[in-house]
């Protein structure tokens, strides 16, 4: 794997923006991951999906540092990471959402993502955070990628769902992520508001890696470039989506409840 590091500040190319190879993780005798294996190329968007409980968000939890895994290994942008913490894995340029509807309710639009620019930088140059013209800057530019320029001004708690899972976005987005990982963004929205949210994530810069969880077949099979299937923990299939639509296999264990 090539891997080009520069002096002070570090940029890294790589042609596989997350590699995992036999990742397994067990709680008490559940095994939620089994030996799964995934290549996602820098620029790709790619889907995971599969039924309730096929450890998925396990999966996810594992490749931003909030659960170890028992075994296997992790890289971002071909550096090994697998014994990295959290905030490690985020200066290498590993986006998350958070989880605005219980923590950011009472700020602006402006004001969180002014807090996402300002993490960021604080984590680049170790600044204490402030509003710079930079995070200012990172802000607006975040706002004009998930269409909310127009609400900047307004509190979060004012915002439909949809527009709430945009700002989430928006708020990744604004941390200049190298890859963002979504974890069901289009649960609980409504039929409109997924289809605006699938438009968006369409609308990101190719630079941005995307990992998408997602139920909304719709939106998988729209949006992905590609799509892993898991199930028990272990990848069952992958390919395009017309691949993956027509598999026998995945037919009969997840999309048959979509499509029977
Ligand atoms: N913190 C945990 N403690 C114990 N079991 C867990 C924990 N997290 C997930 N599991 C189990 O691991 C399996 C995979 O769960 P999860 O990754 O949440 O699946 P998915 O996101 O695909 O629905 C399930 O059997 C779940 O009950
Ligand atoms: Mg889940």
């Amino acid at each position: 794997m090539e891997s080009v590091r520069g002096t002070g500040t570090e940029e890294h190319s790589s042609k596989d923006a997350l590699v995992l190879t036999s990742i397994t993780k067990s709680f008490g005798g559940v095994r939620a991951v089994s030996s799964a294996t995934l290549t996602v190329p820098v620029g790709e968007r790619h889907a995971l999906i599969g039924p309730n409980g096929a450890g998925k968000t396990t999966l996810f939890n594992i490749v931003t540092g909030e659960l170890a895994a028992d075994s296997g290994k992790i890289e971002i942008l071909g550096i090994d990471i697998t014994r990295s913490s959290v905030r490690e894995r985020a200066k290498l340029g590993l986006g998350r959402t958070y989880q605005i509807s219980q923590v950011f309710t009472n700020l602006t639009v402006e004001e969180s993502l002014f807090l996402a620019a300002a993490a960021e930088q604080t984590m680049q140059f170790l600044n204490p955070w402030r509003k710079s013209a930079k995070v200012v800057n990172l802000a607006h530019e975040a706002a004009e990628q998930v269409h909310l320029t127009s609400y900047l001004q307004r509190r979060v708690s004012e915002l439909s769902h949809g527009a709430q899972r945009q700002l989430e976005v928006g708020m990744a987005i604004a941390m200049r992520p190298r890859l963002i990982m979504l974890d069901e963004p289009a649960a609980g929205l409504s039929p409109f508001e997924r289809l605006s949210l699938t438009k968006l994530i369409k609308s990101l810069p190719r630079s941005v890696t995307l990992i998408l969880i997602e139920h909304d077949m719709d939106m998988v099979l729209d949006t992905a470039d590609r799509i892993t299937v898991l199930q028990h923990g272990a990848v069952i299939a992958e390919g395009i989506p017309a691949e993956i639509r027509t598999n026998q296999k995945v037919q009969e264990i997840y999309l048959g409840n979509f499509y029977a």
